[in-house]
């Protein structure tokens, strides 16, 4: 696709559209979208634009619809696949002005808000009128729901509550042509034709601007109980995964930590209060919640009753606020953690949670072959796995093409076991190329099809999810 180079004449008319105050130029700004969380990468854009209304947007989309000038709407750059990277230059459309509730529907319990609210404020908002949005991706204290929406994001709470898409019921979308549509409606069963709402929902902003988000919410849960349980073999960490299941418990977290996670995350956020003795390869941190705390302490007591069937050591119970927020934040920061000491890529497999230990076992395995180092970690409980592949004093070479073979093996093993590429991350641009380990021709087909009805031009979001 040859796209247009912009011109200080689409400046101009970039500046002259009503209700537009920021189109930035400057080295700064640019820079400033130039990247997003993934890896180390970076894609100048030619003009940043922040719109405040939907008008604005239209008149944006429809004019580079008719230029052929590449968009990439952004919102708060946390993202882990390169989604928001323009990488064939042009506009970004910085979303952080659409950041505000638009209505509370207390009688429905639902929240219809912009994409550019940060997803913490918004589950701080409801939660004061005793409302709950669960899905809590690691970066909930500066992601925007339009980024989690436009990602399908998950998060701890994914493995109870489910993932952005079961909280999605309606999304206000602006098409490449410049015309607003509704794609469903606010309610809690829909049988109408197809479901465009659940098609947008992870399309990583291939197929329009979200401009409104309907959610549904539920009442809010009263108390929660939290322990950290340390393994000495990990692949018995995930085993225990599934005990827990088949005991008939569903916690409200289950996540998963190797040694090197934890380790590297108390020693980046300089936290005193976990013993790691020199045995220990893994942990549980595992979460329940609900209204009544009597239930809460048995439902600790037989899932801690499971884990010690296992070889483990002294279980953690988080006895205070301050010692759950020092475990959650140990949790999130896991990803930067590993970010802030090499260079790395991020792999975010998911299989069928039984298939965890072994899925597990392999990602070593192809280690040992390729000549990696990995640090896995994430969402045991819902079959999702985290590996940062750490590149460490690996070559270059080795790093862009010997790795990319493991990665592929290792994609191929996943599908092999009935999972798929990405769970919570999405494709975007650096896992593009390993779509034809998880699709096959004629479903690729489809999806393009798909994406050339909403963008016959190609001019949004380029170059993400196809190869
Ligand atoms: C996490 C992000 C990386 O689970 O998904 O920490
Ligand atoms: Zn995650």
């Amino acid at each position: 696709m040859a796209y247009k180079k912009i011109t200080t004449e689409d400046i101009l008319f970039f500046q002259s559209i009503k209700g537009l105050k920021a189109v930035h130029t400057d080295l700064e700004a640019l820079t400033r979208c130039a990247s997003d969380e993934t890896e180390d990468l970076h894609y100048l854009p030619e003009v940043v634009i922040e719109p405040e209304t939907v008008e604005a947007i239209s008149v944006i989309m429809r004019y580079c619809n008719e230029q052929l000038i590449p968009v990439t709407p952004r919102g708060a750059g946390t993202g882990l696949s390169g989604g928001a990277l323009p990488v064939m230059g042009g506009v970004v459309l910085d979303m952080k002005r659409f950041n505000k509730i638009i209505h509370l529907d207390k009688r429905n319990l639902q929240v219809t808000v912009e994409p550019g609210m940060i997803t913490q404020e918004l589950q701080d908002a409801v939660k004061a009128e005793g409302l709950f949005y669960p899905p809590d991706p690691a970066s909930k204290g500066s992601c925007f729901i339009g980024g989690n929406v436009s990602e399908n994001s998950g998060g701890p709470r994914a493995v109870k509550y489910g993932v952005v898409k079961d909280y999605v019921l309606n999304l206000e979308m602006v098409l490449p042509s410049g015309e607003v549509i509704w794609t469903g409606a606010n309610v809690l069963k829909n049988a109408t034709g197809y479901n465009l709402t659940q098609l947008v929902v992870g399309s990583e902003g291939t197929l329009g601007i979200i401009t409104k988000i309907v959610l549904r919410l539920i009442p809010a849960v009263k108390h929660d109980l939290l322990m950290l349980v340390p393994f000495r073999k990990p692949q018995q960490a995930c085993e225990a995964v599934n005990a827990i299941f088949r005991a008939g418990f569903t916690p409200s977290a289950l996540e998963f930590m190797e040694r090197d996670a934890l380790e590297w995350s108390m020693r980046y956020t300089n936290a005193t209060g976990v013993r790691l003795p020199d045995d220990i390869a893994a942990h549980l941190l595992i979460e329940v919640d609900g209204n009544d705390m009597d239930v809460l302490y048995k439902d600790m007591e037989s899932i801690s009753a499971i884990v010690q069937q296992f070889d483990i050591d002294e279980i953690l119970f988080a006895d205070s606020h301050e010692q759950k927020q020092m475990l959650w934040t140990l949790r999130r920061k896991v990803g930067e953690a590993v970010k802030s000491n090499s260079v790395y890529k991020e792999e975010d497999t998911v299989v069928p949670r039984a298939e965890l230990p072994e899925l597990l076992g392999i990602i070593k395995a192809i280690g040992k072959e390729y000549g990696f180092q990995s640090v896995c970690y994430g969402h045991a409980g819902d079959g999702n796995l985290h590996v940062n592949i750490v590149k460490g004093d690996m070559s270059d070479e080795d790093w862009n093409n010997k790795l990319t073979e493991g990665i592929r093996k290792l994609f191929k093993e996943v599908i092999r076991m009935g999972g798929t590429i990405s769970g919570e991350h999405g494709i975007g641009l650096v896992q593009k190329g390993y779509m034809d380990i998880a699709f096959d021709n004629t479903q690729l087909y489809i999806m393009k099809s798909i994406k050339k009805i909403f963008d016959p031009n190609g001019i949004l979001n380029p170059a993400k999810i196809f190869a």
